[in-house]
C-alpha cells in the first residue's frame, strides 16, 4: 500500500516545513532594520550642544555628506532656526538643510568645509573633508565672522571656538 506511505511523508515534510519556517519568519521580523548614518553620528559637543562626529578616518578631500537643502526666503526662518539655516543664493534666501547639516559646531580651525551643488531632484549641500579626520573627531566648519558679528557674538577663535 504505498500511497498512504507519500501522503504520511508529505503531510510530514509540510508540517515541519511550517513548523520551521513560523520561527525563522519571527526572527527575521525581529532583526532591527540597518540604518545607514554615513559618516557621521551625533553626539554632545564639549563645544556646544550636540555636534557631529567622525564615526571612522576620513581623508582630505572625501565626501561626508550630501545633504538635500531647501531654500525659503528669510522670511520662512525665525526664532533659534535662524542659527542653523545657512545664507542662500541671494541676500534675502536661506538654506535649510537636512540630514545632519544643520548640526556641525564652528570652528575657526575647522577640519570640513562645504559647497552648494544644484543636482536634478533640487539643491544640495556637500560637506567635504579639509584634512585627514581621526574616528572619534568632531567635525567642524567655520560660520564665518559675519555669521557671529550679525549675533552680536564678535569673531570666534582658538581651536574649537
Ligand atoms: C548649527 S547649530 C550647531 C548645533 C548645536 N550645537 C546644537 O546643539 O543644536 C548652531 C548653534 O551652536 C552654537 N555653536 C556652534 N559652534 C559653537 C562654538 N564654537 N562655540 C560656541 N557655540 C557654538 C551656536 O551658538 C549656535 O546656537
Amino acid at each position: 500500500m504505498p500511497a498512504p506511505n507519500i501522503y504520511l511523508a508529505v503531510s510530514i515534510a509540510l508540517a515541519s516545513g511550517v513548523a520551521i519556517g513560523i520561527p525563522i519568519g519571527m526572527l527575521s521580523r525581529n532583526k532591527k532594520p540597518k540604518v545607514r548614518r554615513g559618516l557621521v553620528g551625533i553626539d554632545a559637543s564639549p563645544v556646544s550642544g550636540r555636534g557631529a562626529f567622525a564615526l571612522r578616518s576620513i581623508r582630505e578631500g572625501e565626501i561626508i555628506e550630501q545633504c538635500p537643502a531647501l531654500e525659503v526666503t528669510d522670511r520662512d526662518v525665525g526664532g533659534e532656526l535662524v542659527n542653523y539655516v545657512f545664507y542662500g543664493s541671494a541676500e534675502d534666501r536661506r538654506l535649510v538643510v537636512m540630514g545632519y547639516g544643520m548640526l556641525f559646531n564652528h570652528s575657526s580651525q575647522p577640519n570640513v568645509a562645504y559647497y552648494r551643488q544644484e543636482a536634478t531632484t533640487g539643491a544640495e549641500l556637500v560637506i567635504y573633508a579639509l584634512r585627514d579626520i581621526s574616528k572619534g573627531e568632531e567635525l567642524f566648519y567655520n560660520y564665518g565672522d559675519e555669521w557671529w558679528s550679525t549675533r552680536g557674538q564678535g569673531s570666534q577663535t582658538g581651536t574649537n571656538s
